[in-house]
């Protein structure tokens, strides 16, 4: 079953995810070269703690940190740690946070100082299949067409859409149903109604879709060594298409596309 949230409940729930997006801001303006990942991760906590929220990756089945940072060929799930950045890599910030019983999760992919062209257009990509799968997010749609929305814009550029992993409904658990492809996959899916909460959140490879994950059993990467990116947004679907509730501030936006 997809829950309906109320208004009340999608205030909470907009409340959690602009701790997310509060906190992905902070992180996409210290990538820089020499940044280790453990930093990043350092500061998404006294973030989120400072705004009253909770990490909530943190023990999630088992997760060893409070958010994931994925750098270059890794896909999602980079476990925080001693790598550090390297001009020209690009990262993927992932950030779940849990407050007063409601939960937000998002995610953006940004540079680390000046990128290839191809990189660039990878993250540019990724963001507008995001925007594309939001604006087909609307009442009396059915999940499918969000998938195909998401699929085109990606293999428009030569880029192929990762499988295993899929967006998710999210509320009062971090994954609650529908599960959410960013491919079709024949089945037209649920019908779309007012008040549902989704994460949308493709990931996207330059290469293969396929996958491998390392021994840590977290770590997903790219089977190929080509780099990834990865962007989602917490939404609700509405008449006209999902209101983002995990919206970063626009002056980010214009920073990180200069930059
Ligand atoms: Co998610």
């Amino acid at each position: 079953m997809i829950v309906l949230r109320t208004e009340k409940e999608i205030d909470l729930l907009r409340r959690a995810n602009q701790i997310v997006a509060e906190t992905l801001v902070t992180l996409a303006d210290m990538v820089a070269p020499g940044v280790t990942t453990a930093e990043l991760d350092k500061a998404a906590v006294e973030v989120i703690h400072r705004l009253g929220g909770k990490a909530s990756f943190l023990g999630y089945l088992q997760y060893p940190a409070s958010t994931c940072i994925s750098v270059d060929e890794v896909i999602v799930h980079g476990i925080p740690g001693r790598r550090a950045l390297k001009e020209g890599e690009i990262v993927s910030m992932d950030v779940g946070v849990l407050y007063r019983g409601y939960h937000g999760d998002a995610a953006l992919t940004t540079s680390c100082g000046k990128v290839d062209p191809v990189r660039q257009r990878l993250m540019e990509a990724t963001d507008r299949a995001l925007a594309c799968g939001i604006a087909a997010a609307k009442e009396g749609n059915y999940l499918q067409d969000v998938s195909r929305a998401v699929q085109e814009v990606v293999e428009a550029e030569g880029f192929s859409v990762v499988r295993c992993f899929v967006g998710h409904g999210i509320g009062t658990r971090m994954h609650e149903e529908p599960q959410i492809p960013n491919f079709v996959t024949g089945k037209r899916g649920p019908k779309l109604k007012a008040g549902m909460v989704l994460a949308l959140e493709p990931m996207v490879n330059a290469g293969t879709h396929e996958v491998k994950v390392l021994d840590d059993g977290w770590t997903a990467v790219t089977a190929d060594g080509l780099p990834s990116a990865h962007f989602e947004h917490s939404i609700v679907v509405r008449e006209d298409g999902g209101e983002i509730l995990s919206a970063t501030p626009k002056r980010i936006w214009g920073r990180l596309k200069d930059s």
